[in-house]
C-alpha cells in the first residue's frame, strides 16, 4: 500500500505534526498505518511517547542492510496504545547519512527495509529530516507520493522551488528503477487567514501548482504543540481543538486525492 514521504528541507514546517495527526485522523476512520521516523532528531518518536534510545530502530536496520545482513522486519515495529505502529529513530541515524554515501544501493536501503512490511498497512508515512541528504533521498525512493507541509511565508516558498529541483533528480533515479513518484500535494500549516502574507503565499502556490495545494489549511493552534509535548495526538489530547477539526478535514481531502 502506498508509502508517503513528508518532506521539505526546512525545520518547523509542521512535517512531524502533520505525520502524527493526519495518521491519527485516518486511524479513527479505520485505516492501518505505519509511521517511520527517518529524522535523526527523533521528534516523531518522542512525540509519540517513545524513547529515542529504543533498539532495534531505523538506524540498526540501516546498519544491517549496509552490512548485507537480514533486517528485523516485524520486531522493529512498536505498536502504540492508540493503534498506530512506529519504526523509531535514534540520534545515530545522523551517522548513517554519512556512511550511506559509499554503500552499494545507497538510495534504496529504506525501500528494502519497508518492502516486506508494506502489505500489512493501508499507508506508510515517512517523516523526513529537514534537509535533502541521503535519508530524504532514501525516503523518496521508497515512496509512491510526497506530501509537503509548509508555512505560508515567502522563505518556505523558495524552499519549495529548490525542493522541486532535487525532486526531479529523484524522479530520474526512480524512472531508471522502473518506479514512479508523484507530488500528492502541499499542505499549508500554522495558517492564519487574517494575515495578508499567508493569503498571498497561498495564492502564489495555487498559481504555480494548482490543485496540488490542499484546500484544507491547518490553522495555528497551540493545542497541537501541547499535544506534541504531552506525547499524544490531538484527538487524544483535545478532540474539540481547531487542530483536531483541521486534521480530520485534511484526512478526508487526503483520502479523496489518493483514491
Ligand atoms: N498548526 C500549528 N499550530 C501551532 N503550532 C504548531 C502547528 N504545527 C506545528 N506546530 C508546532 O511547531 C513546531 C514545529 O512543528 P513540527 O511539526 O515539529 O515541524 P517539522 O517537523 O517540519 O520540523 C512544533 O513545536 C509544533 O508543535
Ligand atoms: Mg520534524
Amino acid at each position: 500500500m502506498p508509502i508517503i514521504s513528508f518532506a521539505i528541507q526546512k525545520g518547523g514546517s509542521g512535517k512531524t505534526t502533520t505525520v502524527i495527526n493526519l495518521a491519527a485522523a485516518l486511524q479513527i476512520q479505520g485505516k492501518k498505518i505505519l509511521l517511520v521516523d527517518a529524522d535523526p532528531q527523533a521528534n516523531l518518536t518522542q512525540a509519540l511517547g517513545v524513547s529515542d534510545k529504543t533498539e532495534p530502530n531505523l538506524f540498526t536496520e540501516f546498519k544491517k542492510e549496509m552490512e548485507g545482513k537480514n533486517t528485523e522486519g516485524q520486531s522493529v515495529i512498536i505498536k502504540l496504545a492508540g493503534g498506530l505502529h512506529l519504526i523509531p529513530s535514534s540520534i545515530e541515524l545522523a551517522g548513517a547519512e554519512l556512511e550511506l554515501v559509499s554503500v552499494y544501493g545507497r538510495e534504496q536501503l529504506l525501500s528494502w527495509i519497508l518492502k516486506p512490511l508494506e502489505a500489512q498497512y493501508d499507508f506508510i508515512f515517512i517523516d523526513c529530516p529537514p534537509a535533502i541528504g541521503m535519508l530524504t533521498v532514501n525516503a523518496l525512493v521508497a515512496s509512491r507520493y510526497v506530501l509537503m507541509p509548509l508555512q505560508a511565508e515567502f522563505l518556505p516558498l523558495k524552499g519549495v522551488r529548490s525542493f522541486m529541483y532535487h525532486f526531479s533528480n529523484v524522479e530520474k533515479i526512480k524512472k531508471k528503477l522502473g518506479l514512479q513518484i508523484d507530488i500528492l500535494g502541499f499542505i499549508l500549516t500554522k495558517f492564519d487567514d487574517h494575515k495578508k502574507m499567508n493569503r498571498d503565499v497561498c495564492r502564489q502556490l495555487e498559481e504555480e501548482f494548482g490543485s496540488k495545494v490542499f484546500q484544507t489549511h491547518i490553522r495555528t493552534n497551540i493545542q497541537l504543540a501541547k499535544a506534541q509535548e504531552a506525547g499524544v495526538d490531538i484527538f487524544s489530547f483535545d478532540k474539540h481543538a481547531n487542530g483536531a477539526i483541521d486534521y480530520l478535514q485534511l484526512s478526508k481531502e487526503f483520502l479523496s486525492k489518493i483514491e
